[in-house]
């Protein structure tokens, strides 16, 4: 039962490394991975962790309110806009970012990590955190770093997730880590706010669609993508095919919200 398993089933992640390439650089990777599901794990289990000054383990409760958000639009709609007017409302001092194009770091709103094992090194050492971990590696690697990511900032527990292009991790409108699912399905538990962003419907894992608290759309790049998002914001295809950049419509509890966003 996936139950059983810490919320870190993360196992499957020194198994899933086996198959990247024995370079020299893959190998401390992947030694970093392992401690990365261990230390993970460790957290998950609300044990103390192993430095001083590390996070609190994860903060429990039912009463916590579902808040995934799935943000979408073509390239230049104001997708990453958005979040960051959130970001700098909000001022969460926990915040994991998937930060796909280095944008997040770039200005400011979190310091740029560029390994998995810089990232748990991190979130080890002191309670608040503001990170950004740029991808890298080929598509396969990417999809197992995600995992790893994902799996981090479900054991670390109340902090902001945001993930960028997450289509670009997914196969075939699914993204297979277990990782990311446990904060889709239960990170509402966990205290964890998500947003998760990407051009296009059909690409996006379905699950995020399906489980997301609030959808936002901007300027679709295809009449198709419309014809998705009209049905899940319960409007016509055509409004949202009229959207200038910048402009959204969004659905969040039954109401249906039309606006602008104001970059800085
Ligand atoms: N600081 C700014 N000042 C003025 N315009 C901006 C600023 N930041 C972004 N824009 C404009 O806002 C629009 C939305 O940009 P944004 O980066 O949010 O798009 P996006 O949906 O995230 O695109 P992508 O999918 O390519 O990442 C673009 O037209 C961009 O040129
Ligand atoms: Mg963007």
């Amino acid at each position: 039962m996936m139950f059983a398993l810490s919320p870190l089933a993360i196992v499957a992640v020194p198994v899933a490394l086996e198959t990247v390439k024995a370079t020299r650089h893959d190998t401390v990777e992947r030694e970093a991975n392992n401690e990365a599901a261990a230390e993970a794990e460790r957290m998950a289990k609300g044990r103390k962790p192993r430095a001083s000054g590390a996070p609190a383990s994860p903060q429990v409760s039912r009463a916590n309110k579902a808040d995934i958000r799935a943000i979408l639009g073509a390239s230049g709609s104001g997708k990453t806009t958005y979040v960051m007017q959130q970001l700098r409302e909000d001022k969460p001092d926990r915040l994991l970012i998937w930060d796909t194009k280095g944008e997040f770091s770039q200005e400011g709103y979190a310091a740029p990590v560029r390994s998995i094992s810089e990232l748990v090194a991190a979130v080890r050492k002191s309670e608040k955190w503001k990170l950004a971990l740029i991808p890298y590696g080929s598509p396969n690697e990417r999809r197992k770093l995600f995992d790893m990511f994902a799996a981090l900032a479900f054991a670390a527990g109340r902090c902001t997730v945001v993930a960028e292009e997450i289509s670009g991790v997914a196969v075939g409108g699914k993204i297979n880590a277990p990782g990311w699912q446990d904060i889709i399905n239960r990170g509402r538990t966990y205290g964890l706010t998500v947003y998760a962003l990407s051009q296009r419907p059909a690409l996006m894992d379905k699950e995020t669609l399906g489980n997301a608290s609030l959808i936002r759309c901007g300027r679709p790049a295809w009449k198709a993508d419309a014809k998705i998002m009209a049905d899940c914001l319960f409007v016509g295809s055509d409004e949202l095919l009229s959207l200038q950049d910048l402009e959204f419509v969004q659905r969040q509890k039954g109401l249906t919200l039309r606006g602008v966003v104001h970059p800085e």
